[in-house]
């Protein structure tokens, strides 16, 4: 890395922020095509977050990556949002020009773009598991290729109050759901520590589904897939993309999406099933 006086600056704020992996493929991709800026973490605590966006903007920064617990917030302190980030709800991207703040959302596209290497969605029956931030993403994107979506969440009200924003149904049988289903999406934490309560008994998932959990790490659901032969992916190729179409965002340059994923191969990446011949 050649840090000059020229070099740009690019980042992501969140709080915590140092398990991210943003930093390792956004530098691998800004190195590999030789663009004269860097890619730094931010660790920016919530009562700090408006105070840090207007000196981080006054220092110049060209674009942010935002994660936990900032998406929502950050879309208060903005001069511009995208439609998406209008119905999602949430932005994931920011980039600064002319001294206004603009917010996108890439976590749809991200996962979109993920899931399209495993499965087609559309006209798919999905199940979608949790109604957070992660979920708005995915149940926006599901929409947008016309997937019939079940959605289920431990919360029920929340499930209800983004199924009629959504225009999906909501289950409360998950076994129901999982039979109906040919794609099932995990969008919960669960599953982030091997001794979290499973969210069903994976026994039952069946080699025809598609499993697909957003978490970066092999979880139990993506191990459960993994031996009954299911096709799988974890949440390593949606990081990937969504962080690709940020650096297009930022740099207007088609992002170097194979470099970004070799950077990731010491940190648990490739993760996803064989390709086998496709059954859906
Ligand atoms: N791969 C990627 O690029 C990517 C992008 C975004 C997010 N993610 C991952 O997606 C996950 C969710 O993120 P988020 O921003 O949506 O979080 P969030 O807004 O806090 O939502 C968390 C969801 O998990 C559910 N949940 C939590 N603990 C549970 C439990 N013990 N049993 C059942 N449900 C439980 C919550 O249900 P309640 O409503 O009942 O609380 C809620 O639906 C995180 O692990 C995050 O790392 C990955």
């Amino acid at each position: 890395m050649n840090v000059k006086g020229t070099t740009e600056l690019l980042g992501v704020i969140g709080f915590p922020i140092k398990h991210s992996l943003s930093p390792v493929f956004q530098n691998a991709a800004l190195s590999y095509m030789g663009i004269d800026a860097v890619y730094v973490p931010f660790e920016i605590r919530p009562e700090d977050l408006k105070e840090a966006l207007n000196g981080l903007r006054l220092a110049g920064v060209k674009g942010l990556n935002v994660t936990v617990p900032h998406k929502e917030a950050v879309l208060e302190l903005v001069d511009e949002i995208s439609d998406e980030v209008e119905k999602i709800g949430a932005a994931n991207t920011l980039k600064f020009y002319e001294g206004k703040i603009v917010a996108y959302n890439t976590d749809w596209i991200g996962f979109l773009k993920a899931a399209e290497e495993l499965t087609d969605l559309r006209e798919k029956k999905v199940l979608v598991l949790g109604a957070g931030g992660a979920s708005r993403a995915v149940l926006y994107a599901l929409k947008k290729v016309g997937a019939s979506v079940l959605l289920w969440n431990r919360t029920k009200e929340k499930a209800i109050r983004l199924a009629k924003e959504f225009e999906v149904s909501v289950i409360d049988n998950l076994e129901e759901g999982l039979e109906m289903a040919e794609v099932v999406v995990n969008t919960t934490s669960v599953g982030l520590k091997d001794e979290d309560k499973p969210l069903f008994d994976y026994g039952r998932l069946s080699e025809d589904h598609v499993v697909i959990d957003l978490i970066y790490r092999e979880t139990p659901l993506v191990r459960a897939a993994r031996e009954k032969g299911c096709r799988f992916q974890t949440g390593f190729p949606m990081l990937v993309y969504q962080g690709a179409e940020s650096f297009r965002i930022w740099t207007g340059c088609e992002p170097p999406v194979k470099i970004m994923k070799l950077s990731l191969q010491d940190y648990g990446y490739p993760t996803e099933s064989p390709r086998t011949p496709s059954r859906t």
